[in-house]
């Protein structure tokens, strides 16, 4: 392997600038599970990390920086380059195709009676927007290889299908990965695509040399997506390969482990401590948590009226418990997401309004991104509450317990890539049936200590037993095993 330092490449870096009111340019970690995911491996590896510049201040750093940035922050050392779009380009990518068109394709979020409706606007938000983006990318990572001999990249996500192909066009030479953090969803939910954007995703993917998922069900929906809809190439299932006219695209599985150490280390600095003042004030006897971004696939609402349905059915726990929400804003440019933030806000006024009293509100809704606010919540549950309707990993499934200090029980959706590591040691739940998710509130809050003490302990063997180094030695190995054969 060579001794190049690792190129990864995302649309989301891990840096954000802005500028405060004051005019002083500030730098935030950006938010969900791409990030941390990639945060890990960098803080293992020598990494140069590709992204697009999604702020006014990141054009102007990155410009004044003239190429790669570097940058400490939380402690890690990024060297990031980040990419200028124009921006009306930028906006139909991430706003028009990547969220909502793609992310919901791929959580199965359209309600397809109503939507989505393509027009010529989505069209040429294809056409002028997504594919512009991937170019600059492309070009960017073209740029960043130029002179090695056999490079290896690795791309990342839904924003970034169609950029594999493009760049293999200028170097049949490069080493293509891709790593999907979502689900790969079943062929049929693909059909919603015009048949020339299906092809051209497809075909971008299939000029990847291994594609990485969270699970083996992902990697069995990409081959079957493969097999029914698309001509001229050859599946083996067995294998978990497609043949093509370039060679063959292997589809593989490997599944993201937190670094929770550094989580354990954030969990006890002075920051922590400080946020954790609050939460122990404003805990009663047992406390429920839920730490998302405020995206439909995390099913807020249900989980909303699952607790609903338990107060209703368990009223000795009035005043008993509080369920703190703590919801990272997200993609509020996308109408379907400010939307959802609305209704969020409503029915957590009706739950509030129909159970609490004049010193006790069940719901506390926190809409706002703080790391170390998050951490001290994760350390004081007594029920984490991950119901998501589908989600490729869930990271909160595994940092939460990590750093748990009540032995607090998990209740965790059967659609999510972290059930299928962890569904021993959790209460599992179809996200569909709010019934079972408001059982399972009780059941939790009812568990015998001991029970509770030996999931909690099987949890974080698991959760510690893997990090984002392992899992990327894991796909280095592979990577090196298809290079050699
Ligand atoms: C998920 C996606 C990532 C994305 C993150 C945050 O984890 O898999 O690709 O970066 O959400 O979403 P955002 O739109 O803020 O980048």
């Amino acid at each position: 392997m060579s001794s190049s330092p690792l190129i990864i490449v995302s649309n989301r870096g891990p840096l954000q600038f802005e500028r405060d009111e004051d005019g002083q340019r500030t730098v935030r970690r950006g938010g969900g599970g791409l990030v941390t995911a990639l945060s890990g491996l960098v803080s293992h590896r020598d990494a140069l990390w590709i992204a697009s510049a999604m702020t006014d201040e990141d054009v102007a750093a990155s410009e004044e920086a003239g190429g790669p940035i570097s940058q400490e922050l939380d402690g890690i050392e990024y060297r990031v380059r980040l990419v200028g779009s124009d921006p009306e380009a930028y906006d139909r990518f991430y706003n028009v195709i990547a969220n909502p068109i793609l992310w919901f394709i791929q959580h199965y979020l359209w309600d397809i009676s109503n939507a989505p409706d393509i027009r010529q606007e989505e069209i040429d938000a294809w056409d002028y927007g997504y594919q512009t983006v991937n170019e600059d990318i492309a070009k960017a990572v073209l740029a960043e290889i130029e002179g090695q001999e056999n490079p290896l990249v690795m791309l990342h996500d839904y924003h970034l299908y169609t950029a594999p192909g493009m760049i293999r066009a200028e170097r049949p030479d490069a080493f293509l990965h891709h790593f999907v953090h979502i689900p790969w969803s079943q062929p049929d939910s693909w059909r919603i695509l015009p048949t020339r954007v299906r092809g051209a995703i497809y075909e971008g993917m299939l000029a990847n040399d291994i594609i990485g998922f969270h699970t083996h069900a992902y990697c069995i929906n990409f081959l079957r997506c493969c097999d029914e809809l698309l001509d001229g190439v050859e599946v083996d299932y067995h294998a978990a390969e497609v043949r093509h006219q370039r060679g063959r695209t292997i589809a593989r599985a490997y599944p993201l482990g937190i670094d929770a150490q550094r989580l354990e280390r954030a969990a006890s600095s002075p920051e922590v401590a400080e946020a954790e003042r609050e939460v122990l004030e404003r805990r009663r006897q047992h406390l429920i948590i839920r730490v998302d971004r405020a995206d439909l696939s995390k099913n807020v609402l249900r989980g909303f009226t699952a607790f609903d349905t338990f107060l209703t059915q368990h009223p000795e726990f009035r005043e008993k418990v509080t369920f703190i929400a703590h919801l990272q804003p997200s993609r509020q440019d996308v109408p379907e997401y400010a939307e959802y933030l609305e209704r969020i806000e409503a029915l957590v006024a009706v739950v509030n309004h129909r159970h609490g009293t004049t010193d006790w509100m069940p719901i506390d809704l926190k809409i706002y991104e703080n790391f170390y606010d998050a951490v001290a919540r994760y350390k004081h549950f007594d029920l984490l509450m991950v119901n998501s309707l589908f989600d490729g990993m869930n990271l909160v499934a595994k940092e939460a317990p990590a750093v748990n200090t009540r032995d607090g029980v998990l209740m965790l959706s059967e659609n999510t890539g972290s059930h299928h590591e962890l569904f021993d040691y959790v209460i599992s739940v179809n996200p569909f049936d709010i019934q079972e998710q408001a059982d399972a509130i009780y059941r939790a809050l009812t568990m015998e200590a001991e029970q509770k003490r030996a999931w909690s302990q099987g949890l974080k063997e698991i959760i510690f037993s893997r990090n984002p180094g392992d899992w990327v030695d894991d796909q280095l190995k592979d990577i090196e095993a298809a290079r050699g054969t």
